[in-house]
């Protein structure tokens, strides 16, 4: 007999009830899941594989997406997220993720979440804006899937860079990383990032700059979520996350010609 278990999934910290069901996930249906549902129908109409698909909405109310078999690194992260093969990997997979979205024409006032930080410039593409562990799948130790679409928007190739960035090189004080990244060499894996997503000499200038504003406006991006919207973006904000990012900025400054010379 077929029973439909809901299986609660805690991977990420921000969504409460989402949930796994069989082959399918279940999750709140938001003000702007309409644009990210626009989104995923077009990235499986292009072939894109690495992404769920839209199954349309239960009986309560909540958005279905198909489950993307594979394992996603939770908290401490699992030693094949730490990897530069990984890191290469989500660089590929980030990249192959902007090839297919590009042509994308979302709809003239598709309700995107647009309360996150953004970076000034014109929008080039819908980018996926948090790809952090927990919303990358792995199979077999290889990045292949992106999940949670929630923060997509419009923004520039270099704001998605660097928010993976900050995440995977990571960009981070190093008492703020996981603890399997706390020695790496970050210099270095930025660099390797940048050479698999393949970021020519002008892009990688901007690369710094461009993690420099992009910490100032998520502080203060993330300061107003937890003053207007409450809920998991004010537990994040008393767990911390301010400071972090204040300390991210202060290792960043501090780091930065090394950084710079690795990167030209
Ligand atoms: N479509 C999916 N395929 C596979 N795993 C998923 C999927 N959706 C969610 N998960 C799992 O559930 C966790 C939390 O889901 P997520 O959509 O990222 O919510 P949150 O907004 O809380 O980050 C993820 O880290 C992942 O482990
Ligand atoms: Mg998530």
């Amino acid at each position: 007999m077929a029973v439909n278990v809901e299986v609660p999934l805690s991977g990420g910290e921000v969504t409460e009830g989402v949930v796994r069901v069989g082959e399918t996930v279940r999750r709140p249906y938001g003000a702007h899941s309409p644009a990210v549902h626009g989104l995923l129908r077009y990235l499986e109409g292009v072939g894109f594989e690495g992404a769920p698909r839209v199954l349309g909405v239960d009986e309560r109310g909540r958005e279905v997406l198909s489950w993307v078999p594979g394992e996603t690194p939770q908290r401490p992260l699992p030693g094949f997220a730490v990897t530069e093969e990984a890191l290469r990997g989500v660089a590929l997979l980030l990249r192959r993720y902007h090839e297919a979205v590009v042509s994308y024409e979302a709809p003239q006032g598709a309700p995107w979440d647009m309360a996150a930080s953004r970076l000034d410039g014109e929008p080039e593409l819908i980018g996926h804006c948090d790809v952090t562990p927990e919303n990358v799948v792995f199979r077999g130790g290889v990045p292949v899937g992106l999940i949670d679409f929630d923060l997509a928007r419009p923004t520039t190739r270099m704001y998605d860079v660097v928010t993976t960035l900050r995440h995977w090189a990571p960009i981070a004080d190093p008492g703020d990383r996981d603890w399997r990244l706390c020695q790496v060499d970050v210099g270095r894996r930025v660099r390797l990032f940048c050479d698999a997503y393949g970021l020519d000499r002008d892009g990688r200038r901007e690369v710094l700059p461009a993690a420099r504003v992009r910490f100032e406006r998520s502080y203060e991006a993330m300061r107003a979520r937890a003053e207007n919207e409450g809920g998991a973006w004010a537990r994040i904000w008393r767990s911390g996350a301010g400071t972090r990012i204040r300390r991210a900025q202060d290792w960043l400054e501090s780091n930065w010609d090394e950084l710079d010379a690795r990167l030209v």
